[in-house]
């Protein structure tokens, strides 16, 4: 049964990895919440108390707000009518030729033009192309209704949702004073620094906060293929250079750069410069190439052909069950039609068929490689040849 009463927030696209989070925390801050989601199997999910995906502290916290009444999911959309504000935090993701589509979120909005009131705050939190603040607020224009628009990004990295929307600064924007100060209020609930910039500083910002992460991730990309090329081990460069020497001290480990946000925001970014944007570009060039050139080096030193591999970690990140752009698929395409049978293992990962158990991948393998640094790999002692970029055995890096 639905809730009688009007609610404080309505989250759009609030079942997903950054909307749920952000629901189930402002329900802790003492604010009635209720997430409107297309999807009803992740609706049943949270109003069943179990989380959809895998995020540290989720389970508990999700349990906590359902016990005590201040979150609810539905996947009627009425429940923005009977909302005090309204938060979009829909998927924004590029096209399969990187194009971004600068329509999701405004189409998002438009869809729900009949439920929207007199008054509300509308926050946009999705990672925009930018203009699409300009876009909504247009598409506000058009409804006659005095509500206040403002933009205020998810910066959050999937994993640490529960301490980051509590300790990250927000950024945010809007093009009236009563926008900037609502949209402040609302998240001075969850953290105590608020970034007041323009909507365009701020769709910049996110983008560019992604696509710097996203360029370091490159340049050790770039400079562990450079060392492995000649035949030294890249982790005992890296640990030359950054022990007690402030400067690099967050120069990142070589490692599969990938997931749903850093490729697309870099891309995002690309095209909104006219395509104009190099170190993008590189990058891109760099990250999404390292599946083919490990297992290019592979090929030199072993008879693939010949061989079973097996992938160890199919997330694109470590202790995720999100497989979303995860750069292990890439790998197993490649190996799938370079070597003679690939098995693949991971974890967490619940929804690929086609997984084996570490231990059957163990068994039967001749080569391994380990796709992502999943903490459950760390005492491992193959007995077999490991490819292992990320250094997660501790046997070093080269290839
Ligand atoms: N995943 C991250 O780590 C992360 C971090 C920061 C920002 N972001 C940004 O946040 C946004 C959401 O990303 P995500 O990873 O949570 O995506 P997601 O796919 O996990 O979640 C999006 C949710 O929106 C729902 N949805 C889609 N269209 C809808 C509509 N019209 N009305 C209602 N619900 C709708 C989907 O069913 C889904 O549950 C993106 O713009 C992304 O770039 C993501």
């Amino acid at each position: 049964m639905m809730h009688e009463k009007d609610f404080d927030i309505c989250v759009v696209g609030g079942c997903g990895h950054v909307g749920l989070p952000l629901a189930i925390a402002f329900a802790r801050a003492g604010i009635d919440v209720v997430v409107f989601d297309v999807n009803p199997v992740a609706v049943e999910s949270v109003n069943s108390g179990t989380m959809p995906f895998k995020e540290p502290q989720g389970p508990e916290l999700l349990n906590e707000v359902r016990a005590n009444g201040s979150l609810h999911a539905s996947t009627d959309p009425s429940v923005v009518a009977r909302s005090n504000a309204v938060v979009v935090v829909v998927g924004t993701p590029v096209d399969e030729h990187l194009n971004p589509d600068p329509h999701a979120v405004p189409l998002a909005v438009e869809q729900l033009a009949e439920h929207f009131r007199e008054g509300q705050l509308l926050v946009l939190r999705s990672t925009v192309y930018p203009g699409v603040t300009r876009l909504v607020e247009e598409v506000v224009d058009r409804l006659g209704l005095g509500i206040d628009v403002a933009f205020c990004p998810e910066r959050i990295a999937e994993g640490k949702a529960f301490t980051e929307l509590y300790s990250l600064p927000q950024i945010v924007s809007g093009r009236t004073d009563s926008a900037v100060k609502r949209a402040s209020e609302l998240f001075s609930r969850l953290t105590s620094e608020i970034v007041v910039v323009s909507p365009e500083e701020a769709e910049l910002a996110k983008l560019f906060t992604n696509t710097w992460r996203y360029i370091k991730f490159a340049a050790a990309n770039q400079l562990y293929m450079i060392a492995n090329e000649h035949g030294l081990d890249f982790e005992r460069i890296r640990h030359a250079i950054t022990y007690e020497y402030p400067r690099a001290a967050d120069m990142p480990g070589a490692g599969f750069a990938a997931g749903p946000c850093l490729f697309k925001d870099t891309m995002q970014l690309a095209a909104f410069n006219n395509n104009n944007f190099t170190l993008g570009h590189a990058s891109m060039m760099v990250n999404e190439g390292l599946p083919l050139y490990l297992v290019d080096r592979m090929e030199r030193r072993f008879d693939l052909k010949n061989s079973t591999v097996g992938i160890l970690g199919m997330a694109f990140k470590a202790e995720s069950d999100d497989i979303r752009s995860s750069l292990s698929y890439k790998l197993r395409r490649i190996l799938r039609f370079k070597a003679g049978t690939v098995l693949c293992t991971d974890p967490y990962v619940t929804v690929d068929a086609d997984l084996v158990p570490l231990d059957e991948v163990l068994e039967r393998a001749d080569i391994l490689v380990v796709a992502a640094p999943h903490p459950e790999y760390r005492d491992l002692d193959p007995v077999q040849e490991t490819i292992d970029v990320w250094n997660v055995l501790g046997r070093g890096v080269t290839v």
